[in-house]
């Protein structure tokens, strides 16, 4: 019997690893990436002539009689509805695959993208990711082609490419499923973005929070480097291109490009005005690439199937498909790959099942820490990058976290106040000062102090932080806080 169980970290964190051993002497056990159904986790795949069945949470004890267990089988994995109704390009592989097996990935249809590249000119890649339409997936949405056009036509000898996986925004993590499921489809976007720009080396730079993720990359790199994916001689094709795993110290602001490669170039994480921007000057002064993790992972695929299937997917200007991550009090959270324009409220109560408290939804946060609040009225919202900015909100990374009618906004726009006051890399004064006197402001409102007057000095310090603040940490920190006052103005009274 051959049986597959996540080694991913969620699915470890509950588990995981015990119900592999349990298993190990009664089957061949191949530990893979999870499949993004977290409830389910630990989720243990059998093979069967018909295909995998899952069966789901596994406990070391129900284990060895699995396949007699009817209350934990949930069927043929390819035909449960979660999974049906996604469109998996970037996490096609995860919950598959051996993340570190070379001959899995490229059976399972990995290095088309890269063999593809590799066989026209860099500018014509460049055309074809531009074509696509792919934004930038770390939360700006700036488009990849264009940055990576900068990059190329800037001339310099020497140029990199650094993959942002300081995953720090709340309710995120598909950066790091992605990474410890699938890590060679990291690798080649990274290697396809080096060859389109003429860059001979790559950072990877990722947050120590995520050791599984680390460790894996690590490995990943150096199966890449023995199979002659990664090194002097890529493919055969004289290219070189080598990749370096770099980790950071579980600062949020290292997230931010100009404050990463400052970490980067060993020096403390603070954020650096703009311009020059780093497609210009960017690593030790260089052209660089700074891309996020799902940007990077979503190119092997555009090129493997042509820019125009990718951007046949999608709204408006938000194309192609985006790996929303459902978090919080939600019944079913995890990974739900899908084309932009599905509905917030299909995400939230469709397909993560509501709250998992069973109460109400009362309000959605979206896009991380600094995206706004939105209340249950706004569950219609098209996830699109430009639906989300008209209606005062952002995407962002594509985290989405629930909270029941319980929940306090109050203490949720303080607490947004307070993680500005944590994290900030205290080079503007705005966001510096301005994060700690926000706590204060907001307290005295909660206490009853003259509660219209510091309304006013709160709305000041808000638009005095959107204007004055060197970064978007500062910048968009006073979103969470008027969402909340906008649309919550009872928990103020
Ligand atoms: P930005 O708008 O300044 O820049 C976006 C990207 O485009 C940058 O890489 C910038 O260098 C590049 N760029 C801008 N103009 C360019 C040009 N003419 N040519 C080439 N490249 C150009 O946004 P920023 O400050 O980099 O990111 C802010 C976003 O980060 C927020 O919207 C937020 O959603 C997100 N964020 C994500 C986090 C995460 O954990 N993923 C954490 C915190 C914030
Ligand atoms: Fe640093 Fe905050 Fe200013 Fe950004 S806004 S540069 S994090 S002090």
């Amino acid at each position: 019997m051959k049986v597959y169980v996540p080694g991913d970290s969620a699915a470890r964190s509950v588990g995981a690893d015990a119900v592999a051993a349990a298993l190990e002497p009664h089957a061949t056990v191949v530990r893979t990436g999870s499949r993004g159904m977290l409830w389910l986790e630990p989720f243990v795949e059998v093979e069967t002539p018909e295909g995998r069945v899952g069966y789901g949470p596994v406990t070391p004890d129900a284990a060895p009689e699995i396949l007699r267990n009817e209350e934990l089988c949930q069927g043929l994995v390819e035909d449960l509805p979660w999974l049906r109704a996604q469109t998996r390009l970037c996490f096609k592989r995860v919950g598959v695959v051996d993340p570190l097996s070379t001959t899995d990935y490229e059976t399972h249809g990995g290095l088309a993208g890269l063999r593809k590249a590799l066989s026209q000119p860099p500018a014509h890649t460049i055309e074809e990711v531009t074509e696509s339409g792919l934004r930038g997936r770390g939360g700006a949405g700036f488009p990849a082609g264009i940055k990576w056009k900068t990059v190329a036509e800037t001339p310099d000898a020497q140029k990199f490419v650094c993959c942002n996986a300081d995953e720090g925004d709340s309710g995120t993590f598909a950066d790091r499923m992605l990474m410890e499921g699938d890590p060679f489809t990291l690798i080649e976007g990274m290697t396809i973005a080096a060859y389109a720009v003429g860059a001979a080396e790559g950072y990877l730079y990722v947050r120590s929070e995520y050791p599984d993720a680390v460790r894996t990359m690590t490995q990943a790199i150096g199966e890449a480097r023995k199979a002659g994916w990664l090194g002097k001689n890529i493919l055969g094709t004289g290219l070189s291109f080598d990749l370096f795993v770099r980790v950071g110290a579980g600062a949020y602001i290292c997230g931010e490009e100009t404050s990463m490669l400052e970490s980067l170039e060993g020096k403390r994480g603070m954020v650096r005005a703009k311009p020059p921007i780093p497609a210009i000057t960017g690593l030790f002064g260089k052209p660089t690439v700074v891309n996020n993790v799902l940007t990077l992972a979503s190119v092997p695929a555009i090129l493997a199937d042509g820019a125009t299937s990718y951007r046949d997917l999608g709204t408006g200007r938000s194309r192609g498909t985006q790996v929303f991550q459902l978090a919080g009090n939600i019944a079913r959270g995890g990974i739900f790959e899908t084309a932009f324009g599905i509905t917030l409220g299909e995400l939230v109560q469709d397909y993560g099942g509501g709250t998992r408290s069973g109460r109400p939804v009362r309000a959605v946060q979206v896009g991380g820490p600094l995206g706004a609040y939105l209340p249950a009225t706004r569950l219609d919202l098209p996830m699109d990058y430009e639906a989300f900015a008209a209606a005062g909100a952002m995407l962002g990374h594509g985290g989405i976290v629930v909270f029941d009618d319980t929940v306090d906004m109050a203490k949720m726009a303080r607490f947004a106040m307070e993680f500005c006051a944590e994290e900030s890399c205290g080079k503007c004064t705005p966001c510096r000062v301005g994060s700690v006197r926000g706590v204060e402001v907001i307290d005295r409102i909660v206490a009853g102090q003259d509660v219209d007057g510091n309304l006013a000095l709160l709305n000041d310090l808000c638009e005095l932080m959107t204007d004055g603040s060197l970064c978007a940490m500062g910048g968009l920190t006073p979103n969470p806080v008027r969402s909340a006052l906008l649309h919550f103005p009872e928990d103020f009274a």
